[in-house]
Protein backbone atom coordinates (compact mmCIF):
# COMPACT_ATOMS: atom_id res chain seq x y z
CA UNK A 1 0.00 0.00 0.00
CA UNK A 2 1.19 3.76 -0.88
CA UNK A 3 0.49 6.86 0.48
CA UNK A 4 -1.37 9.35 -1.80
CA UNK A 5 -1.15 12.83 -0.57
CA UNK A 6 -3.92 15.14 -2.13
CA UNK A 7 -3.42 18.67 -1.27
CA UNK A 8 -6.88 19.82 -1.33
CA UNK A 9 -10.75 18.92 -1.56
CA UNK A 10 -11.18 17.26 -4.89
CA UNK A 11 -15.10 16.32 -6.53
CA UNK A 12 -16.88 13.50 -4.71
CA UNK A 13 -15.79 9.99 -6.08
CA UNK A 14 -12.94 11.91 -8.00
CA UNK A 15 -10.23 9.86 -5.77
CA UNK A 16 -12.38 6.13 -6.09
CA UNK A 17 -10.02 4.85 -8.29
CA UNK A 18 -6.80 5.74 -5.61
CA UNK A 19 -9.01 4.09 -2.95
CA UNK A 20 -9.78 0.70 -4.84
CA UNK A 21 -6.67 0.14 -5.74
CA UNK A 22 -5.76 -0.14 -2.18
CA UNK A 23 -3.43 3.21 -1.50
CA UNK A 24 -4.18 5.21 1.43
CA UNK A 25 -5.16 8.71 1.00
CA UNK A 26 -3.49 11.71 3.44
CA UNK A 27 -6.01 14.19 2.64
CA UNK A 28 -5.73 18.25 4.47
CA UNK A 29 -8.33 19.64 6.68
CA UNK A 30 -9.81 22.25 4.91
CA UNK A 31 -9.87 23.73 1.77
CA UNK A 32 -6.86 26.13 1.07
CA UNK A 33 -3.44 26.36 -0.59
CA UNK A 34 -0.66 24.38 1.40
CA UNK A 35 2.19 26.81 2.13
CA UNK A 36 5.22 25.77 0.48
CA UNK A 37 6.76 24.49 4.18
CA UNK A 38 3.74 22.28 4.51
CA UNK A 39 4.03 21.19 1.03
CA UNK A 40 7.98 20.28 2.13
CA UNK A 41 6.50 18.82 5.09
CA UNK A 42 4.11 16.60 3.30
CA UNK A 43 5.70 14.69 0.47
CA UNK A 44 8.51 13.47 2.83
CA UNK A 45 6.37 10.56 3.95
CA UNK A 46 4.31 9.84 0.24
CA UNK A 47 5.06 7.65 -3.13
CA UNK A 48 2.12 10.48 -5.02
CA UNK A 49 0.69 13.87 -4.76
CA UNK A 50 -2.28 14.94 -6.29
CA UNK A 51 -1.95 18.40 -6.49
CA UNK A 52 -3.92 21.67 -7.96
CA UNK A 53 -2.72 24.24 -10.16
CA UNK A 54 -2.36 26.31 -6.97
CA UNK A 55 0.38 24.54 -5.50
CA UNK A 56 3.72 25.08 -6.44
CA UNK A 57 5.79 21.80 -6.70
CA UNK A 58 8.97 23.54 -7.15
CA UNK A 59 12.58 22.22 -6.70
CA UNK A 60 12.49 22.19 -3.26
CA UNK A 61 9.16 20.46 -2.68
CA UNK A 62 10.83 17.63 -5.09
CA UNK A 63 14.13 17.63 -3.66
CA UNK A 64 12.42 17.05 -0.02
CA UNK A 65 10.12 14.24 -1.52
CA UNK A 66 12.99 12.17 -3.04
CA UNK A 67 16.10 12.76 -0.88
CA UNK A 68 17.11 10.83 2.53
CA UNK A 69 14.96 7.82 1.93
CA UNK A 70 12.03 10.03 0.95
CA UNK A 71 9.78 7.80 -1.97
CA UNK A 72 8.35 10.44 -4.32
CA UNK A 73 6.98 8.58 -7.46
CA UNK A 74 4.25 10.73 -9.34
CA UNK A 75 2.65 14.25 -9.14
CA UNK A 76 -0.31 14.33 -10.68
CA UNK A 77 -2.19 17.89 -11.05
CA UNK A 78 -5.43 18.31 -11.86
CA UNK A 79 -5.56 20.63 -14.69
CA UNK A 80 -4.27 20.83 -18.15
CA UNK A 81 -1.20 23.38 -17.75
CA UNK A 82 1.46 22.22 -15.27
CA UNK A 83 3.63 25.31 -15.02
CA UNK A 84 2.76 24.94 -11.30
CA UNK A 85 5.06 22.22 -11.48
CA UNK A 86 9.18 21.84 -11.92
CA UNK A 87 8.97 18.90 -14.26
CA UNK A 88 12.96 19.79 -14.97
CA UNK A 89 13.50 18.64 -11.48
CA UNK A 90 11.03 16.32 -11.25
CA UNK A 91 12.42 14.71 -14.28
CA UNK A 92 15.37 15.11 -13.00
CA UNK A 93 14.41 13.32 -9.78
CA UNK A 94 12.91 10.47 -11.42
CA UNK A 95 9.59 11.78 -10.29
CA UNK A 96 6.63 11.03 -13.33
CA UNK A 97 4.19 14.50 -13.91
CA UNK A 98 1.00 13.76 -14.90
CA UNK A 99 -1.41 16.43 -16.24
CA UNK A 100 -5.43 15.98 -17.29
CA UNK A 101 -5.49 16.41 -21.16
CA UNK A 102 -8.31 15.99 -23.05
CA UNK A 103 -10.95 15.61 -20.35
CA UNK A 104 -11.82 19.61 -20.14
CA UNK A 105 -11.61 20.90 -24.01
CA UNK A 106 -14.38 20.80 -24.22
CA UNK A 107 -16.13 23.05 -21.56
CA UNK A 108 -12.43 25.38 -21.75
CA UNK A 109 -13.65 25.65 -25.37
CA UNK A 110 -17.14 26.90 -24.33
CA UNK A 111 -15.93 29.47 -21.95
CA UNK A 112 -14.05 30.75 -24.32
CA UNK A 113 -16.90 31.27 -26.17
CA UNK A 114 -18.88 32.83 -23.38
CA UNK A 115 -15.90 35.13 -22.95
CA UNK A 116 -16.37 35.86 -26.92
CA UNK A 117 -19.93 36.55 -27.01
CA UNK A 118 -19.91 38.58 -23.45
CA UNK A 119 -16.83 40.47 -24.61
CA UNK A 120 -17.52 41.70 -28.08
CA UNK A 121 -21.40 42.80 -26.92
CA UNK A 122 -20.23 44.71 -23.64
CA UNK A 123 -22.57 42.28 -21.31
CA UNK A 124 -20.95 42.72 -18.39
CA UNK A 125 -20.73 46.65 -18.81
CA UNK A 126 -24.27 46.48 -19.47
CA UNK A 127 -25.96 44.16 -16.64
CA UNK A 128 -23.66 45.87 -14.00
CA UNK A 129 -25.14 49.05 -15.12
CA UNK A 130 -28.35 47.56 -15.17
CA UNK A 131 -27.90 46.08 -11.62
CA UNK A 132 -26.89 49.35 -10.36
CA UNK A 133 -29.91 51.56 -11.36
CA UNK A 134 -27.90 53.01 -13.85
CA UNK A 135 -29.80 52.26 -16.79
CA UNK A 136 -31.81 54.63 -18.05
CA UNK A 137 -34.24 52.85 -20.54
CA UNK A 138 -33.49 51.22 -24.25
CA UNK A 139 -31.53 53.74 -26.28
CA UNK A 140 -29.98 53.09 -30.10
CA UNK A 141 -26.44 53.83 -29.44
CA UNK A 142 -25.99 52.35 -25.75
CA UNK A 143 -23.63 49.20 -25.12
CA UNK A 144 -22.87 48.78 -28.64
CA UNK A 145 -20.76 46.08 -29.66
CA UNK A 146 -19.52 44.36 -32.85
CA UNK A 147 -20.69 41.19 -34.35
CA UNK A 148 -19.61 37.76 -34.03
CA UNK A 149 -21.13 36.39 -36.71
CA UNK A 150 -19.40 36.61 -39.71
CA UNK A 151 -16.17 38.26 -38.10
CA UNK A 152 -12.24 36.45 -38.31
CA UNK A 153 -11.48 34.77 -35.28
CA UNK A 154 -7.77 34.16 -34.62
CA UNK A 155 -6.65 31.54 -32.35
CA UNK A 156 -3.14 31.32 -30.73
CA UNK A 157 -1.81 27.85 -29.96
CA UNK A 158 -3.34 24.86 -31.77
CA UNK A 159 -3.82 22.04 -29.08
CA UNK A 160 -6.87 20.72 -28.78
CA UNK A 161 -8.95 23.26 -26.87
CA UNK A 162 -7.55 25.75 -29.52
CA UNK A 163 -9.05 23.38 -31.66
CA UNK A 164 -12.50 22.92 -29.86
CA UNK A 165 -12.74 26.82 -30.11
CA UNK A 166 -12.20 26.45 -33.50
CA UNK A 167 -14.82 24.50 -34.42
CA UNK A 168 -17.32 26.30 -32.55
CA UNK A 169 -16.57 29.25 -34.80
CA UNK A 170 -18.33 27.58 -37.70
CA UNK A 171 -21.54 27.86 -36.34
CA UNK A 172 -21.09 31.62 -36.22
CA UNK A 173 -19.89 31.71 -40.12
CA UNK A 174 -16.61 33.15 -38.96
CA UNK A 175 -13.38 32.76 -41.02
CA UNK A 176 -10.52 30.80 -38.59
CA UNK A 177 -7.03 31.77 -39.05
CA UNK A 178 -4.72 30.36 -36.25
CA UNK A 179 -0.43 30.57 -35.21
CA UNK A 180 1.43 27.88 -33.36
CA UNK A 181 5.12 27.58 -33.50
CA UNK A 182 5.12 24.37 -35.47
CA UNK A 183 3.78 24.49 -38.81
CA UNK A 184 -0.03 22.45 -38.09
CA UNK A 185 -1.21 21.13 -41.82
CA UNK A 186 -4.31 22.84 -41.08
CA UNK A 187 -6.14 25.48 -43.31
CA UNK A 188 -5.59 28.79 -41.82
CA UNK A 189 -2.51 28.45 -40.59
CA UNK A 190 -0.39 31.83 -40.49
CA UNK A 191 3.59 31.46 -39.22
CA UNK A 192 3.88 34.68 -38.17
CA UNK A 193 1.73 35.73 -34.96
CA UNK A 194 1.89 39.60 -35.68
CA UNK A 195 0.03 39.00 -38.62
CA UNK A 196 -2.74 37.07 -37.33
CA UNK A 197 -3.00 40.00 -34.19
CA UNK A 198 -3.21 42.18 -37.20
CA UNK A 199 -5.88 40.77 -39.15
CA UNK A 200 -8.14 38.92 -36.66
CA UNK A 201 -11.46 40.36 -35.11
CA UNK A 202 -11.22 38.69 -32.07
CA UNK A 203 -8.06 36.61 -30.59
CA UNK A 204 -8.42 33.66 -28.60
CA UNK A 205 -5.17 32.08 -26.66
CA UNK A 206 -4.93 28.85 -26.24
CA UNK A 207 -1.02 28.37 -25.17
CA UNK A 208 0.99 26.67 -22.36
CA UNK A 209 2.80 29.08 -20.09
CA UNK A 210 6.35 28.82 -20.29
CA UNK A 211 9.89 31.31 -20.95
CA UNK A 212 8.64 31.63 -24.60
CA UNK A 213 5.16 32.38 -23.97
CA UNK A 214 5.34 34.87 -20.82
CA UNK A 215 3.91 37.96 -22.19
CA UNK A 216 3.61 36.63 -25.62
CA UNK A 217 0.65 39.49 -25.78
CA UNK A 218 2.88 42.79 -24.89
CA UNK A 219 2.67 46.31 -25.51
CA UNK A 220 4.27 46.21 -29.23
CA UNK A 221 1.54 42.96 -30.15
CA UNK A 222 -1.29 44.86 -28.38
CA UNK A 223 -0.64 47.88 -30.42
CA UNK A 224 -1.02 45.43 -33.95
CA UNK A 225 -4.35 44.54 -32.98
CA UNK A 226 -7.46 46.65 -34.71
CA UNK A 227 -8.96 48.80 -32.25
CA UNK A 228 -12.20 46.90 -32.77
CA UNK A 229 -10.84 43.75 -32.07
CA UNK A 230 -11.41 41.52 -28.67
CA UNK A 231 -8.51 39.66 -27.14
CA UNK A 232 -9.58 36.15 -25.17
CA UNK A 233 -7.57 34.68 -22.53
CA UNK A 234 -8.63 31.09 -20.83
CA UNK A 235 -4.97 30.29 -20.86
CA UNK A 236 -2.56 31.34 -18.27
CA UNK A 237 -2.49 35.09 -16.99
CA UNK A 238 0.83 35.84 -17.47
CA UNK A 239 0.75 35.20 -21.44
CA UNK A 240 -0.54 38.71 -21.41
CA UNK A 241 0.78 42.00 -19.87
CA UNK A 242 -2.20 43.03 -18.14
CA UNK A 243 -1.03 46.26 -17.37
CA UNK A 244 -0.35 47.17 -21.23
CA UNK A 245 -4.07 45.64 -22.14
CA UNK A 246 -5.20 47.54 -19.84
CA UNK A 247 -3.68 50.88 -20.98
CA UNK A 248 -4.80 49.47 -24.36
CA UNK A 249 -8.36 49.23 -23.34
CA UNK A 250 -8.43 52.51 -21.45
CA UNK A 251 -6.96 54.35 -24.78
CA UNK A 252 -9.32 52.63 -26.94
CA UNK A 253 -6.70 50.67 -28.76
CA UNK A 254 -8.58 47.75 -28.48
CA UNK A 255 -11.85 46.95 -28.05
CA UNK A 256 -12.60 44.71 -25.48
CA UNK A 257 -11.25 42.19 -23.60
CA UNK A 258 -12.52 38.66 -21.93
CA UNK A 259 -10.03 37.17 -19.53
CA UNK A 260 -10.21 33.67 -16.83
CA UNK A 261 -6.80 34.26 -15.77
CA UNK A 262 -4.40 36.71 -14.70
CA UNK A 263 -1.20 37.34 -14.09
CA UNK A 264 -0.85 36.77 -10.10
CA UNK A 265 -4.05 34.75 -9.37
CA UNK A 266 -6.13 35.51 -7.15
CA UNK A 267 -4.97 39.00 -7.27
CA UNK A 268 -5.89 41.08 -10.19
CA UNK A 269 -4.27 43.67 -11.73
CA UNK A 270 -6.25 47.11 -10.04
CA UNK A 271 -5.80 48.69 -13.71
CA UNK A 272 -7.78 45.23 -15.48
CA UNK A 273 -10.62 45.98 -12.50
CA UNK A 274 -10.83 49.60 -13.65
CA UNK A 275 -10.43 48.89 -17.42
CA UNK A 276 -13.39 49.80 -19.51
CA UNK A 277 -15.85 46.94 -22.09
CA UNK A 278 -13.88 44.11 -19.90
CA UNK A 279 -15.46 40.32 -19.12
CA UNK A 280 -13.57 38.81 -16.02
CA UNK A 281 -13.70 35.68 -14.70
CA UNK A 282 -12.26 33.85 -11.72
CA UNK A 283 -10.55 30.60 -13.76
CA UNK A 284 -13.58 28.71 -14.05
CA UNK A 285 -12.87 27.52 -17.64
CA UNK A 286 -12.83 24.01 -16.95
CA UNK A 287 -15.64 24.83 -13.69
CA UNK A 288 -18.05 22.14 -14.66
CA UNK A 289 -19.61 19.50 -12.32
CA UNK A 290 -18.93 16.68 -14.81
CA UNK A 291 -15.37 17.95 -16.02
CA UNK A 292 -13.79 18.41 -12.80
CA UNK A 293 -14.65 15.06 -11.88
CA UNK A 294 -13.36 13.46 -15.33
CA UNK A 295 -10.00 15.76 -14.43
CA UNK A 296 -9.83 14.33 -10.77
CA UNK A 297 -10.34 10.76 -11.80
CA UNK A 298 -7.81 11.07 -14.51
CA UNK A 299 -5.30 12.53 -12.12
CA UNK A 300 -6.06 9.50 -9.62
CA UNK A 301 -5.87 7.27 -12.46
CA UNK A 302 -2.49 8.26 -13.13
CA UNK A 303 -1.12 8.35 -9.64
CA UNK A 304 -2.55 4.34 -9.93
CA UNK A 305 -0.80 3.33 -12.51
CA UNK A 306 2.36 4.94 -12.26
CA UNK A 307 2.28 3.20 -8.65
CA UNK A 308 1.89 0.18 -10.41
CA UNK A 309 4.53 0.41 -12.52
CA UNK A 310 3.00 1.87 -15.38
CA UNK A 311 3.53 5.00 -17.51
CA UNK A 312 0.06 6.57 -18.12
CA UNK A 313 -0.30 8.36 -21.73
CA UNK A 314 -0.51 11.51 -19.92
CA UNK A 315 3.02 11.69 -18.08
CA UNK A 316 4.22 14.72 -19.32
CA UNK A 317 7.53 14.45 -20.93
CA UNK A 318 8.94 18.24 -21.83
CA UNK A 319 8.84 21.24 -20.36
CA UNK A 320 5.70 23.73 -21.10
CA UNK A 321 6.64 26.70 -24.00
C1 LIG B 1 -6.85 25.10 -15.83
O1 LIG B 1 -6.46 26.22 -15.95
C2 LIG B 1 -6.11 23.95 -16.23
O2 LIG B 1 -4.93 24.08 -16.59
O3 LIG B 1 -6.66 22.85 -16.17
Amino acid sequence: MSRVLVTRQLPERGLDPIVAAGHEIVAFPGDVPLTPDELATAVRDVDAVVCLLTDRIDRGVIAAGTRDGSRLRVVATVSVGYDNVDVIAAAEAGVVVCNTPGVLDETTADLAWALILSSARVTSTAESDLRGGRWPGWGIGQYLGHDVHGAGLGVVGWGRIGQAVARRAAGFDMTVIHHARRRTGAPGYMPDLDHLLAAADIVSLHVPLGPQTHHLIDERRLRLMKPTAVLINTSRGPVVDERALAAALRSGALFAAGLDVYEREPAVHPDLLAAPRTVLLPHIGSATVGTRTAMARLAAHSVVTVLAGGTPPNAVRRPAG
